[in-house]
């Protein structure tokens, strides 16, 4: 074989023939119905949810402000359960879900309906939650998570997810925030074995009173003892009444706020992301079904954790909305052993499995061993999200879990775009490991130069150039910010990523161009960051870069220095280090600190954090002559490469 024909072999993977005959999308037409008139697909699109009043207009759009299915009304909770209660999938699981403690429960579409209208029935009379009220979520990975997000659509709530691994100050910023009256939480969750404690940390967010949270609901799940707050605090398992199992779905406009999920941005306030409920909906149906060829014989898993954006839209809304089986597990790949999920695979006869590049990496290293004590042949679909995979890893994927026979989708969206925007499509797309793919039907995008030039070939800034349904429709309570940060660069939306496209028309998204981070597919403002160090008592300036990570894509480094006069204490790296968990969460900590006297800056002051990442990554500094401390950067590099940081 000549060397060319290896190149090209490696580059790209033709569509698997077995794969693309039983497909969803195996032809053109899909694009070519897109194409021809794109309002009127996903006018299509959208009538394959159920309505309780049909839409008359499919957008307006006065830019930056769009509305999809002008004065359809429809409810989420309805479209992702009642709807399947008439025909064959209403004894069909909707939940396998396998806590870290090795206990399984599977819950069929009808009981699941049950357990919502239950909670929603509460939610309604009981506590008096009303259409358009805020409810944080703060749970582990349990059915009464996905019963709470469902539960708070069905009575018209906007639900407000947040990650278990937030800390009590992010939990509480984003209760103000939201303006939340109630909050779901659990007497704790499990993590490699040990016990998240997550009331407690409800109980610190809460504690000065502050907020406008009346009501706590307690899921009783890892036993572990709480304080209950008398007038404010209620089992989970003692509001909820098998007599009051009957609740009518509130009906909601195309329109209405569905959730707001909060995210990092360039500052060091996190976003309110809010999306809407008919057009968040359409897209979440369509690209689950389209991209992962979802059938009803599948049994489909996304490791996500539902606090992420990953996790409502392709663990929760999309599979449910196709009637599909999801599997749902807690706890991390690694516990009790490296050979967890391909465990899982097999117990449950895993059919499609979609999970970060990060996890990738670290299954790659850990080796083939773990995945090959398990039969995974019932896998036939791989997917990833949430950062670049490098083409190594991708092989990997395909060879060791996928087999060489399970095409793999390398899916680009964001919090803000609602649902999967670039991919290629499973049965139709040849694959090119390393890159994402094409916008989906239905999506158009771009590459831009720096004044907003198309670029037809080549390396730019991504944009998405037409609205779409699921995009963001603000950002909570600051609609500058949303223009700002989205739509004031260029006349399309600004996605913040670099790519490049290839004369196939495919994508490969480099990455952040902005101050955002991506640390094991978790987003992090590096401005978050700097501003937690700097809270610390005895640090008086903080700059904090990406450093190239082999296994979590990006790692944080962190430069401070300290006020005049404050004592240097040995563990001090260590003390900052913790206050930064504290502070934001355990996943914001950064894995280098280095304390430093000054830092490099121009003459007019400002911190040169180019040069702080030339110096975390050991590349050349550079011009270092407009600097007003060029000695500075010298002292760095020796102190840095003493602290052994990965050579890039
Ligand atoms: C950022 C969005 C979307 C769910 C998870 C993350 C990066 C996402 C890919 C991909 C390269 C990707 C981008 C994007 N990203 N998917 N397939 N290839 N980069 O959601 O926290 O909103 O982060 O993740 O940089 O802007 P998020």
């Amino acid at each position: 074989m000549s060397i060319d024909s290896l190149v090209t072999e490696s580059d790209r993977i033709s569509v698997n023939p077995d794969f693309a005959k039983h497909s969803h999308v195996n032809g053109p037409e899909l694009y070519e119905e897109s194409q021809s008139d794109r309002l009127g697909f996903w006018k299509r699109q959208a009538q394959n949810l159920d309505w309780i009043q049909p839409f008359d207009e499919v957008l307006e759009w006065d830019r930056p402000y769009a509305k999809w299915f002008l004065n359809g009304k429809l409810n989420a909770s309805a479209n992702c359960l009642d709807r399947h209660l008439d025909g064959p999938r209403r004894h069909k699981a909707a939940l396998i879900w396998e806590g870290e403690q090795g206990d399984i429960k599977t819950v069929t579409y009808a009981q699941l309906h049950r357990q919502v209208s239950q909670l929603a029935y509460q939610l309604h009379h009981r506590f008096k939650v009303k259409k358009g009220d805020r409810v944080t979520l703060y749970m582990p990975m349990v059915i009464e998570l996905v019963v709470a997000v469902l539960a708070c659509a069905r009575v018209g709530a906007i639900h407000s997810v947040v990650f278990g691994g937030f800390s009590a100050q992010s939990l509480k910023d984003r209760l103000i925030d939201s303006d939340s009256k109630l909050v779901i939480t659990a007497d704790g969750g499990f993590r490699r074995g040990s016990v998240v404690n997550l009331k407690g940390i409800v109980d610190t967010a809460l504690k000065d009173n502050d907020t406008s949270v009346k009501d706590v609901i307690v899921v009783r799940y890892a036993q572990n003892k709480v304080e209950m707050t008398a007038n404010r605090d209620v089992e989970y398992d003692t509001v909820i009444r098998d007599d009051q199992s009957h609740f009518e779905p509130v009906p909601m406009d195309s329109e209405d706020p569905l959730f707001i999920l909060y995210t990092s941005g360039t500052t060091g306030k996190p976003k309110g992301i809010v999306h809407s409920t008919g057009g968040y909906l359409t897209h979440a149906q369509y690209s689950t079904k389209v991209v992962f060829d979802l059938k009803d014989s599948d049994v489909y898993w996304c490791s996500a954790d539902v606090g992420w954006i990953t996790g409502h839209t392709y663990l929760v809304y999309g599979p449910l909305l196709n009637g599909a089986t999801v599997m749902m597990a807690e706890g991390a790949p690694d516990y009790p052993d490296k050979d967890r999920f391909w465990s899982i695979i097999n117990r449950h006869q895993v059919s499609i499995f979609y999970t970060a590049p990060t996890a990738i990496r670290a299954f790659m290293k850990w080796g083939d061993a773990y995945p090959n004590r398990h039969d995974l042949s019932s896998l036939r679909l791989l997917g990833t999200v949430g950062e670049p995979i490098n083409p190594e890893a991708w092989r990997w994927y395909y060879d060791v879990i996928g087999q060489s026979r399970c095409p793999v989708v390398d899916t680009w969206w964001q919090t803000e775009t609602g649902g999967i925007m670039i991919s290629t499509l499973p049965g139709y797309h040849d694959q090119k490991p390393g890159q994402a793919g094409c916008p989906l039907p239905g999506i158009e995008a771009a590459i831009l130069g720096n004044d907003g030039e198309h670029i037809k070939m080549g390396g730019g800034l991504l944009s998405l150039t037409q609205p779409w349904p699921s995009m963001l429709r603000g950002v909570w309570g600051d609609p500058d910010r949303f223009n700002e940060v989205y739509w004031s660069r260029f006349e399309t939306y600004f996605a913040g990523d670099g790519a490049i496209k290839d004369e196939d028309g495919y994508y490969k998204v480099l990455g952040r161009v902005d101050d955002v981070l991506n640390v094991a597919g978790h987003r992090i403002g590096t401005m978050e960051v700097e501003s937690c160090l700097v809270d610390f008592e005895s640090v008086a300036e903080a700059a904090v870069v990406g450093i190239n990570d082999e296994i979590k894509g990006q790692a944080i480094m962190a430069y401070v220095t300290l006020k005049e006069g404050a004592k240097q204490e040995d563990d001090l790296a260590s003390q900052l280090s913790a206050h930064v968990a504290q502070s934001i969460g355990p996943i914001a900590k950064p894995k280098f600190i280095v304390i430093t006297p000054e830092l490099p800056k121009t003459r007019s002051g400002k911190i040169m954090r180019r040069i702080l990442k030339n110096i975390a990554e050991g590349a050349e500094s550079g011009d270092t002559s407009t600097l007003a401390n060029p000695d500075i950067v010298r002292d760095l590099e020796a102190q840095v490469s003493a602290m052994k940081v990965p050579a890039t």
